[in-house]
C-alpha cells in the first residue's frame, strides 16, 4: 500500500483463507456481490463495558479480510483498545479519530496497516476523551465522523492512492455519548455485541431509545444490523436462558452464530493480535469466522432483495 507505515508489522502471508475457512467458496473475491461501491459502515455499539465490542470489532474485521474484504476498524474509543489489540503502540499512532473527529486531519491520512493484509485501522487515543467537551459549541457536532467518512468514497481514495472499503467497523466506547451519536450518524446499522450474561438486556431500551432518536433526528437510515451473542459458555444453563431472552425480544436480528468464552480470545490482545491470528484454531476464532459468513449472507440477502 502507498503510504505503508513504518511503523506496522506486515507478516507474510499470516492468513491462509482457504486454511481458515477450509472451503473453498469462502477464498478471498470469491464471494459475488458483496462489495459495495462505497464501503458499508458499522456501528458496533453497546454502552455497557466489556461486552465484547472491540474484541468482535477486532475479530470480525480479520475474518472479513481473511476473506478478501478490504475493512477499516475506526477506533473512536478514548481507551484505545481496538489500536493495542491490533498491535499499534502508542507510539505509531501519529494520526487519530480524535484529529479526525476536530477536522484536524484527513482520515485517508489517519489509516494504518495492520499484520493482516486487508485489515486497516485508524488509531484512537486518550484526547478522545475530551471530546465531548470540546464538540460541545459546534452546530454539525454529530455528523463530525458522517462528514469525514465521506473522503472514503472510491473517488478520493483512488486520489490519495488507497483502494476502497469495503467494510467500516466502528469501534464505539462504552457510552451513548457524542462520540457513539457520531458513530450511529455516520453508519448505515448497527451491530449490537451482548454478552450472554444475567443482565445482558438491561440498558438495551437506552441503546434502542438512542437509535431511534438517531433515526428520527440525524441519520434516517439507519438499522440494526444484528445482535451477536459473545461470550457464550455452553456449561451453563444461564447462557442458553439469556441467549432465549434475546432471541425473543430481537427475533432474527439475533445472529445464529454465538461468541463462546474462550480463552484463546481473551489473551490475544495482549500479544497485539486478532485471535485468528493468535490461534486460528481455537473455537473463539472460529465462530468468528462463521459470523462473518453469516454477516457476508446477510449482506448479500440484502443486496438481492
Ligand atoms: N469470547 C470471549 N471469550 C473470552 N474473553 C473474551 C471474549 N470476548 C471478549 N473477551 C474479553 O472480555 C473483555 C472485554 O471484551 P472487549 O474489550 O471486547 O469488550 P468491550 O465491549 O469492547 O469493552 P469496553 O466497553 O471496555 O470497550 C476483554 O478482556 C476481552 O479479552
Ligand atoms: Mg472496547
Amino acid at each position: 500500500m502507498s503510504n505503508a507505515n513504518s511503523h506496522t508489522r506486515p507478516v507474510s502471508n499470516p492468513l491462509n483463507a482457504d486454511e481458515i475457512f477450509g472451503v473453498a467458496g469462502m477464498a478471498a473475491g470469491v464471494i459475488p456481490g458483496v462489495t459495495a461501491k462505497r464501503p458499508r459502515i458499522f456501528a458496533v455499539a453497546n454502552q455497557k463495558g466489556g461486552v465484547g465490542k472491540t474484541t468482535t470489532a477486532i475479530n470480525l474485521g480479520t475474518a472479513l479480510a481473511a476473506v478478501g474484504r478490504r475493512v477499516l476498524i475506526l477506533d473512536i474509543d478514548p481507551q484505545g483498545n481496538a489500536s493495542t489489540g491490533l498491535g499499534l503502540g502508542r507510539a505509531a499512532r501519529h494520526g487519530t479519530s480524535y484529529d479526525v473527529l476536530m477536522g484536524d486531519a484527513d482520515i485517508l491520512a489517519t489509516v494504518l496497516e495492520t499484520q493482516i493484509p486487508g485489515l486497516f485501522v485508524t488509531p484512537a487515543d486518550v484526547n478522545l476523551s475530551g471530546a465531548e467537551i470540546e464538540l460541545a459549541d459546534h452546530p454539525r457536532r454529530a455528523f463530525r465522523l458522517r462528514d469525514a467518512l465521506a473522503r472514503l468514497k472510491p473517488e478520493s481514495g483512488a486520489q490519495s492512492g488507497h483502494e476502497p472499503f469495503d467494510y467500516v467497523l466502528i469501534d464505539c466506547p462504552p457510552s451513548l455519548n457524542i462520540l457513539t451519536v457520531n458513530a450511529m450518524t455516520a453508519a448505515d446499522s448497527v451491530l449490537v455485541p451482548l454478552q450472554c450474561e444475567f443482565f445482558a438486556l438491561e440498558g438495551l431500551t437506552q441503546l434502542m431509545k438512542t437509535v431511534e432518536i438517531v433515526r428520527a433526528n440525524l441519520n434516517p437510515g439507519l438499522d440494526i444490523q444484528g445482535v451477536v451473542l459473545t461470550m457464550y459458555d455452553k456449561r451453563t444453563s444461564l447462557s442458553d436462558l439469556v441467549a432465549a431472552d434475546v432471541r425473543a425480544h430481537f427475533g432474527d436480528k439475533v445472529y445464529a452464530t454465538m461468541i463462546p468464552r474462550n480463552v484463546r480470545v481473551s489473551e490475544a490482545p495482549s500479544y497485539g493480535k486478532p485471535a485468528l491470528l493468535y490461534d486460528h484454531r481455537c473455537i473463539g476464532s472460529q465462530a468468528y469466522i462463521q459470523l462473518a459468513s453469516e454477516l457476508l449472507q446477510r449482506e448479500r440477502a440484502r443486496l438481492a432483495a
